[in-house]
């Protein structure tokens, strides 16, 4: 009888979409194992005793009358050491471990493997915070792991679990297997809960916290355009839009690589497989510098604070939904141990496709271009997830989770449903543009219609750094370098009219400095030795150069010299500025930099000063 309950039986197999019926007592969302193969579905609509489930692996084969076996818990991940440095697909389930255990390239259907490795033994060390006798609860930190060189992993009591310490297991070498804490209901001692460094979490829903907060420090991404023009924080919103070939991935992979978020998901979601083998060739070739604990320094790789979570094109399209979901709790797992995560999604649009077809194949009533109605909802629900926030549990900390989605919308046509949605819930957008991709402008961030709702509280940010820093002045020159382009955008359209020769002096100069801005600022190759990757103290420089030489060209101009004079006694100084971007990074001497920056200033005192002084 009891088996009979807990099985279903397929009534009918569309695609991705299989509906069973004798399911009465099963819960939406709930995980279920389909067919003689058992494979992975979910439950997304239940009428009556009938179910349909999305499937997340390949349904060919499978027949009416086949079982369905409910497992009676929703789809989950498991949280604990062993994530990051780690590559999962959709559903969690490590890439690495099921081709060695298989032997072959691809995955089995119905295979079940644990996510995290619990053979593995792991160096616990308790806190001493936590004594037998005390009352825990969910987010309290009771020990530590070094997961590797770069992530310290910090044992919570998972949410929604409380009680008082029985035991507790001292400083020692554990498996995710070993109970480490037992804990006593106080009001029924007979009731106890057993603690392991690993605990399970439903995907579906946002992990709890204390409260969101408002966060003004900046999420640097190593690109100029996007670290000054429009710029994020650390637990922002952003969406990349862009044509094919625009460089969303670039610059998904490029924020990845050299953001200084302390921890990356990258998700890679419906696109083809030949980026997320590039991801996983040339991430473990890149490292950074640490500073150890005896202040020394040692390069340690960027794949150590890295999750990737795989579901290629050609991987089923149910589990690019679960794969968004997966990624978005990993983070949120490393968010409450008091990180900066960042988690990118390349591309939501594919997701979008997957949602679409499966509405399509319930007989839902379809929204604008065939997308449910409920689309908008889906996306503000996952954006949603993304924020700084005051962690659950003790002692006090904060984490925040910063979302970079990618969204590839047909033909580059912006009013797509999937990007006019995103468009109205993330607070920075980077619209690229396949115009500048033509001309290999890159990264192809289009100034006039790419935004940050976030410039007012990095302004406080900016303004509240030390007197002698110079980065005090960002907002400052982001500001003139706007009005610059803009004043660009208008004198182009009277030069086509009219031509170059009816301009005053002035406004060659404004015509000049925006080439400068937007040749030797703006773009930047990311395949170039030098320019990759271009830390704040040297995007600070080259703003101050190009700024400062702007104003003097501007006093110079109103003393009644040609812009043509300028070039001529000026020629070193204009080469130099256009040459600043070729500072290599790697020389990453920040003094090296600065005192470049510090010789150029000066010399463009000087040849200004002297220009002046000829005159009179
Ligand atoms: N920052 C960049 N610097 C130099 N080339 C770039 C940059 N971004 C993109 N590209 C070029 O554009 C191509 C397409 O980029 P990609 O990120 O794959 O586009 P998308 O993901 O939007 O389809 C890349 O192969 C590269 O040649
Ligand atoms: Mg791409």
């Amino acid at each position: 009888m009891a088996n009979e309950l807990s099985h279903g039986r397929i009534l009918k197999v569309s695609g991705p979409l299989v509906v069973a019926d004798l399911m009465s007592g099963s819960g939406m969302f709930e995980l279920v194992r389909v067919g003689h193969g058992k494979l992975i579905g979910e439950i997304i609509k239940l009428i009556g005793d009938t179910a349909s489930i999305q499937c997340y692996e390949e349904t060919a084969g499978l027949s009416v009358g086949d079982p369905v076996q409910r497992t009676g818990a929703p789809l989950q991940v498991e949280l604990g050491p062993g994530i990051m440095d780690n590559i999962f697909d959709g559903i969690q389930r490590p890439l690495e471990t099921i081709a060695d255990e298989t032997k072959s390239v691809f995955i089995p259907r119905g295979i079940t493997v644990n996510a995290l490795d619990h053979t593995k033994k792991w160096n616990f060390t308790p806190s001493n915070e936590v004594k037998v006798g005390d009352i825990v609860a969910g987010g309290y930190i009771i020990g530590d792991v070094p997961e590797n060189d770069m992530i310290m992993h910090k044992i919570m009591i998972p949410p929604n679990v409380r009680g008082r310490v029985k035991s507790f297991v001292s400083q020692g070498v554990y498996t995710l297997d070993d109970i480490i804490m037992v804990l006593v209901d106080p009001l029924d001692s007979s009731k106890t809960f057993n603690v392991y460094m690993v605990h399970k979490w439903p995907v579906r829903r946002p992990r709890p916290y204390v409260e969101k907060m408002s966060s003004n420090e900046p999420l640097l991404t190593g690109q100029r355009v996007l670290d000054t023009m429009f710029p994020t924080v650390l637990g922002g919103t952003c969406a990349i839009p862009g044509a094919f070939g625009c460089g969303k991935t670039c610059i998904s992979q490029a924020l990845s690589k050299y953001s200084n978020a302390k921890g990356i998901i990258y998700v890679g979601c419906g696109e083809r497989g030949n980026e997320m083998a590039e991801v996983l060739k040339d991430f473990p070739e890149l490292t950074v510098k640490q500073i150890q604990p005896d202040g020394s320094f040692k390069q340690v790789c960027i794949m150590q604070r890295t999750c990737l979570v795989a579901n290629t094109s050609n991987m089923p399209v149910a589990a690019r939904e679960a794969s968004i979901y997966t990624g978005i709790t990993l983070a949120e797992y490393y968010r409450d141990m008091g990180m900066n995560m960042a988690m990118m999604a390349d591309s939501t649009s594919r997701w979008a496709e997957a949602l679409r077809e499966i509405s399509g194949r319930l007989g839902e009533m379809p929204g604008d271009s065939g997308y449910p109605a409920y689309l908008g909802t889906r996306l503000a629900f996952f954006y949603e997830r993304a924020g700084k926030v005051q962690c659950v549990g003790s002692p006090a900390r904060t984490g925040s989770v910063t979302i970079v989605g990618a969204v590839s919308p047909p033909g580059g046509d912006f009013s797509d449903p999937v990007t006019s949605s995103t468009l109205t819930i993330v607070m920075v957008f980077w619209g690229l543009d396949k115009n500048l991709a033509k001309k290999k402008h890159f990264p192809s961030v289009n100034w006039n219609i790419s935004f940050s709702k976030y410039e007012r509280p990095l302004r406080q940010y900016y303004e509240s750094r030390p007197e002698d820093d110079p980065s005090r002045n960002i907002p400052d020159m982001v500001t003139k370098f706007k009005k610059i382009l803009a004043e660009e955008k208008s004198l182009q359209e009277i030069v086509q009219l009219v031509g170059k020769d009816s301009l005053g002096e002035e406004q060659k100069v404004t015509l000049e400095v925006a080439r400068i801005i937007r040749e030797d600022y703006l773009m930047q190759n990311g395949f170039s030795a030098w320019d990759y990757n271009c830390p704040m103290h040297k995007t600070t420089g080259m703003l101050q150069c190009m700024t400062t030489f702007y104003d003097l060209c501007q006093k110079a101009v109103a003393s009644k010299f040609t812009w043509a004079r300028i070039r001529r006694a000026l020629h070193q100084q204009y080469v130099d500025i256009t040459m600043l971007k070729q500072l290599s990074p790697a020389l990453a001497d920040e003094k090296m930099v600065n005192d470049s920056v510090a010789r150029l200033l000066d010399d463009l005192e000087t040849g200004f000063s002297d220009l002046l002084a000829n005159r009179r």
